[in-house]
């Protein structure tokens, strides 16, 4: 039995409203779970390898709910336009490339790299269109020891010709990389993802619901990011009760384990929608304001039950920081409560850290805290170079790593109790 205790000061987030906190703790690990944290070191636990991280931070490793990785090349660019024009001017044009396998793995590699670099343990990622290409990128995580699920992108219409795809094609290449990964990895993982409404067809989207139920097999998508778009989907299905109500028609929304990136414009039916089939929401505050979407109001999805998680929307997002996208989701909600709606209170520091962690680790299973059963993955943070002239207590510690906190905070990665070095 693979066994070790840490010793460090303990920091993680079991509830949304508060930070647990052992400070100079002992954290017990077998078989890469969490066993339990105690303040001495019991006797049965003395032969355990111990890893002393004395005066260092042990946080849960952070859970990036939606990225698209072909467009990691694109970050920091292209940032003028919404989201339709985006599309067609910056990102199908980027996306195009990913028939060409080399230029795949130079580009996964890097954001691989990247996502362990800034102790993102697990993430929720689109690929492409292209199935070798998609099937690369599982393979990369796969060797990386990260947590990943990783979507082939579905689209049969309203796309430049170079990605649009045939309907039958689409279906088959998503059922064989399904058939290929559904069982290969606790780790890594196929996921279905009909890029949004306005690109798929009715066959198409019936079809994906039909292999999402067949295989069991999780989906993202994207919901009410642009008003734009909104007006575009009520086109499209003007026979349709809502935006969320045609991915809930064929089985895309929640009838297996659903996100559902931005959210801004749901209507209150669609937020009970999203509650009632635990359809979790994907926030991207830094995507929504470089594409000038708007503020997703997460208090209101939080207050009415919805499971709420954070992600970089690289490249809508410029960074894949969350310990920047938990401020900036701190912010965005201040300026939510500021702006339009004085009852939707300001999210607490506790709760962005709780987004970044548990919130959206939930999606994996039993992920994102450090409670008993919880696998075991982690961040040791040296945070010794933020000190202050003045004494901080270890949740001010962690307030200062997030606000003003890097990479080179981070010195050890774990998941599922295995360190993991720099993959590539
Ligand atoms: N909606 C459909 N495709 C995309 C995408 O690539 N990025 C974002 N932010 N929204 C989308
Ligand atoms: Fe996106």
């Amino acid at each position: 039995m693979d066994k070790m205790v840490l010793k460090g000061d303990i920091v993680f987030t079991s509830v949304k409203d508060r930070l647990d906190i052992f400070e100079d703790s002992y954290l017990i690990v077998e078989n890469g779970k969490v066993v339990k944290i105690s303040k001495v070191l019991e006797e049965s636990y003395k032969g355990y390898p111990l890893k002393d991280y004395s005066k260092k931070l042990i946080i849960p490793g952070f859970v990036d709910l939606h990225l698209h990785a072909p467009q990691y090349p694109n970050r920091g660019l292209g940032l003028d336009k919404e989201l339709i024009p985006w599309l067609e001017t910056y990102t199908f044009p980027e996306e195009e490339k990913y028939d060409d396998l080399e230029y795949s793995r130079k580009v996964f590699t890097r954001l691989i790299n990247e996502l362990w670099s800034l102790g993102t343990t697990r993430s929720v990622v689109f690929a492409s269109v292209h199935k070798e290409s998609t099937k690369l990128l599982l393979e990369l995580f796969l060797e990386s020891g990260l947590g990943a699920y990783v979507g082939k992108v579905n689209m049969d219409r309203n796309t430049k010709k170079e990605l649009k795809e045939d309907t039958n094609k689409s279906i088959l290449d998503t059922e064989e990389i399904i058939k290929e990964y559904k069982d290969k990895s606790n780790l890594v993982k196929p996921i279905i993802t009909p890029r949004f409404v306005p690109t798929c067809s009715e066959g198409l989207l019936e079809a994906l619901g039909n292999l999402a139920l067949r295989y069991e097999v999780p989906v993202q998508s994207h919901l009410n990011e642009n008003t734009s778009e909104v007006v575009w989907v009520k086109e499209l299905f003007p026979n349709s009760k809502n935006y969320a109500s045609v991915y809930d028609d064929y089985n895309l929304f929640g009838q297996t384990k659903t996100i559902m990136a931005h959210c801004i414009y749901n209507t209150d039916d669609e937020i009970e929608l999203m509650a009632e089939n635990g359809v979790y929401a994907a926030h991207c505050p830094y995507s929504n304001y470089n594409l000038s979407s708007g503020i997703m109001p997460v208090r209101k999805f939080l207050d009415m039950g919805v499971p709420v998680g954070l992600a970089s929307d690289i490249s809508g997002g410029n960074s894949l920081s969350m310990m920047s996208i938990i401020a900036a989701t701190i912010q965005a909600s201040k300026m939510k409560w500021l702006d339009t709606n004085k009852e939707l209170a300001p999210l607490t520091f506790s709760e962005g850290f709780y987004l970044a962690t548990k919130g959206g680790g939930s999606f994996f299973g039993k992920v994102g805290s450090f409670e008993e059963g919880y696998d075991f993955d982690a961040l040791i943070i040296d945070d010794s170079s933020l000190a202050d002239i003045k004494e901080l207590t270890i949740e001010e510690r962690l307030q200062k790593f997030i606000y003003i906190g890097d990479d080179r905070n981070i010195v050890n990665r774990y998941v599922e109790g295995r360190e993991i070095e720099k993959p590539f």
